[in-house]
């Protein structure tokens, strides 16, 4: 096993000793986006074939296309209004987003005639692959940075969607001991990271398991995302009417902090391999943890927005018209190679097999627009 050391080492090391111990939600906001060392914010792919995961936009283009007909719907139940704004959060490459304004561009030109399009990514580099991306739709494009997104001055109304974002935000993780409940800090002794469990950091970690009504077992440890319900709070000030899409992997809080899953959900991805241990190879591999949606839809209910869907991706993309979206595809794939290609794409997205379909959930979440009758709150195949 390598134990490679980066820049990143040597920065934590000296951070450690200087105040102490640190939180793993600080440890991996450095290895995830310390200034041109993390690992969002150091140069190469890190999505795709040539990276070291993939995400179901690289899929295939279908999952955009399927997106944006469920934006569609959202905006003809605001009543097509003549200004309409889509905001992506954690937009990385732009491949999303241009998958998803083609669709609009190319079948809802009434709807893309008032649209307006605005990237937020913590990486501000990518804007340039943006820029490249989205070339043939750039009259409608903007970008915010994060501290803009969450400065309380930026509002829109439309739809906020998100891929696989809020598993890339810095978690705290914690351990139920006989004493209560501990924080678990990262040390730093002879160059070597460890942990060691602590008072916690915040009385906004225990909150935040109380909200949803969860009890860790003794010698259970879990991750508490505090960035999320913070995200999600930026998020819901600055909509004014509209929708908020969040895609990513996750569960309602009782299955995520079930005593099945003693050790918590943590997980590194490096060149394609999943890696437990996050002290190795700081910024060079990606660190996530899975999302707790109930806090999500139970924040967002405090904050005034309505919980329109939550469910499994499969479920969605079934209900949004991936089968039709696919079917219209096929007709104008030529090669038995693509066709092929298209039913494999099919299978990774939607099979509830614990690939993609039914690990992903999909939250859907409003403000002002009663009884929206989207796509995905119909009955599959009715
Ligand atoms: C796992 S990647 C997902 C990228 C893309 N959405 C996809 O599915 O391929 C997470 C992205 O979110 C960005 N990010 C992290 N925190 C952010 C924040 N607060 N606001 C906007 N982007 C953020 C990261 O820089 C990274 O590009």
């Amino acid at each position: 096993m390598t134990t490679e050391t980066t820049p990143l080492n040597d920065i934590l090391t000296a951070r450690i000793a200087r105040q102490g111990c640190i939180t793993f939600a600080d440890f991996m906001a450095a290895c995830l986006y310390e200034p041109g060392l993390g690992y969002y914010t150091s140069p190469g792919r890190k999505v795709g074939a040539e990276g070291d995961f993939y995400t179901s936009i690289t899929v295939h283009a279908a999952f955009g296309r399927v997106l944006a007909r469920e934006i569609a719907q959202m905006w003809r139940s605001m009543g097509c209004p003549a200004d309409f704004t889509l905001v992506e959060c954690g937009a990385g490459n732009g491949r999303l987003a241009c998958d998803i304004v083609d669709y609009l561009a190319e079948r809802e030109p009434e709807m893309y005639r008032g649209l307006r399009l605005l990237l937020v990514e913590r990486e501000p580099s990518l804007e340039s692959a943006q820029r490249t991306m989205l070339a043939a739709h750039v009259d409608r494009l903007g970008w915010l940075s994060p501290d803009e997104f969450a400065s309380g001055d930026f509002t829109f109304s439309g739809c906020l969607y998100s891929n696989e974002l809020i598993d890339a935000l810095p978690t705290h993780r914690v351990i139920m001991t006989s004493d209560g409940l501990k924080e678990l800090y990262v040390t730093c002794t002879d160059g070597e990271f460890g942990e060691e469990p602590g008072e916690p950091s915040t009385p906004e970690i225990a909150a935040c398991l109380k909200r949803v009504a969860v009890e860790l077992h003794i010698g259970q440890q879990a991750e508490v995302n505090l960035n999320a319900p913070r995200w999600l709070a930026s998020a819901s000030k600055a909509l004014r009417q509209g929708f908020i899409l969040t895609i990513d992997y996750g569960y309602p809080a009782q299955e995520l902090y079930t005593p099945r899953r003693k050790l918590g959900t943590l997980l590194c991805y490096y060149r394609h391999q999943t890696e437990e241990n996050p002290f190795l190879r700081l910024g060079l591999q990606d660190i996530t943890s899975h999302v707790d949606f109930t806090t999500l839809m139970t924040c967002g209910e405090e904050l005034g927005l309505d919980t329109v869907w939550y469910g499994e991706q499969y479920r969605f993309l079934l209900s949004a018209g991936i089968i039709e979206e696919i079917e219209d595809i096929e007709r104008t794939a030529v090669s038995d190679e693509e066709k092929l290609r298209l039913r494999l794409t099919l299978k990774k997205l939607i099979l509830p097999d614990g690939g993609m379909g039914d690990t992903f959930k999909v939250l859907v979440q409003s403000r002002g627009v009663p009884a929206p009758g989207l796509l995905c709150q119909r009955r599959i195949g009715g």
